[in-house]
């Protein structure tokens, strides 16, 4: 068992039997198995993977999403977009479909006017609705980031656009699992019956953090990707156009504190200069952190000189 968090130098079989979930991980970041006694980074280096990343997002699973990731400007943007493109491959080409077969086999769907028959209805409704979620994210976002990965700045499209209309997909799957344990009497196919339901309650949980990745982890790295590529100054009008989308949500006060944050000035500096508390200075540091998804003073400055909310030489060197 491994106490703490993940770490680089853990022998990868470890992390495996700590937490057999990881197995999922490990295929969907394009990993084999028979790693012997070799390390995350060994493993990660010889399949051309980011241990960081997988590390990163090994640990978010562990904790069930519970804290959220420090540093995500180390994070590799082009190996978490795999990752992600893999997991929707895997629910949606085998996870989904297989439970499918699996509750046309433990439901009596035979007659159109049964209960069954409109489960069944329900589960295909849902399905269709994971696969257009995903297509889009394939086709639309993923293709965004691929062209932001190239250093350039699209006009019509940025991650904040993604971000604010991005949605959960498993609550209609928990809603179809209370369904059936609240409503369904089976007739004779009851271990049948309890498995499926037992592979819904994981599949469930797996989009649950799927989706959460792609808030709390695949949203802030590509923020971070998007404002040092207009940092680099790839494409100026682009930059000006973005600039006013990404902290539209800051208020007033909340861009003083970040200007504040970025010159370098410690909490107590901030609270005499705006004539704040000191717990007020910490809640505003707090609401930045969780509206843009940066936690760090190194990815803020970058989002800060981006958007134009300070001089270059304003901040300490
Ligand atoms: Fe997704
Ligand atoms: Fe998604």
């Amino acid at each position: 068992m491994i106490h703490g968090k993940y770490k680089e130098t853990h022998p990868m079989a470890e992390l495996i039997s700590d937490q057999p979930g990881l197995l999922q991980l490990m295929a969907r970041f394009g990993l084999p198995l028979g790693v012997g006694d070799k390390t995350v980074a060994q493993v990660c280096e010889e399949q051309g993977v980011d241990a960081f990343t997988f590390v990163t997002v090994a640990n978010f699973i562990k904790q069930n999403a519970r804290e959220l990731p420090e540093e995500l400007e180390q994070l590799s943007v082009n190996c978490l977009t795999d990752y992600l493109r893999r997991a929707h491959n895997y629910f949606l080409d085998f996870q989904l479909p297989a439970i499918r077969r699996k509750l046309l086999e433990a439901l009596d769907c035979s007659r159109p006017d049964d209960v069954s028959y409109h489960i069944l209805r329900y589960y295909d409704d849902y399905m269709e609705e994971v696969r257009k979620h995903m297509q889009h994210e394939n086709k639309r976002v993923f293709a965004y980031v691929a062209r932001l990965l190239q250093g350039e700045v699209s006009e019509d499209y940025s991650i904040e656009r993604y971000a604010r209309v991005h949605g959960s997909i498993d609550t209609k799957l928990q809603e179809l699992k209370n369904i059936i344990i609240r409503y369904y009497a089976p007739s004779g196919r009851t271990e049948l019956l309890h498995s499926v339901l037992f592979d819904i309650f994981t599949c469930e949980n797996d989009l649950r953090l799927h989706c959460l990745v792609e808030d709390s982890i695949f949203v802030p790295a590509v923020r971070i990707l998007e404002a040092r590529v207009r940092v680099d100054g790839a494409q100026p009008a682009a930059a000006a156009v973005s600039a006013a989308t990404p902290d539209s949500n800051l208020s007033e006060r909340e861009r003083e504190v970040l200007h504040c944050v970025v010159c370098g000035m410690s909490n107590k500096e901030i609270a005499g200069k705006l004539f704040i508390s000191l717990n007020t200075v910490l809640t505003h540091r707090k609401n930045i952190a969780r509206k843009l998804g940066i936690h760090s003073v190194a990815g803020l400055t970058i989002y800060a000189v981006a958007n134009h909310l300070v001089d270059i030489e304003q901040i300490k060197k």
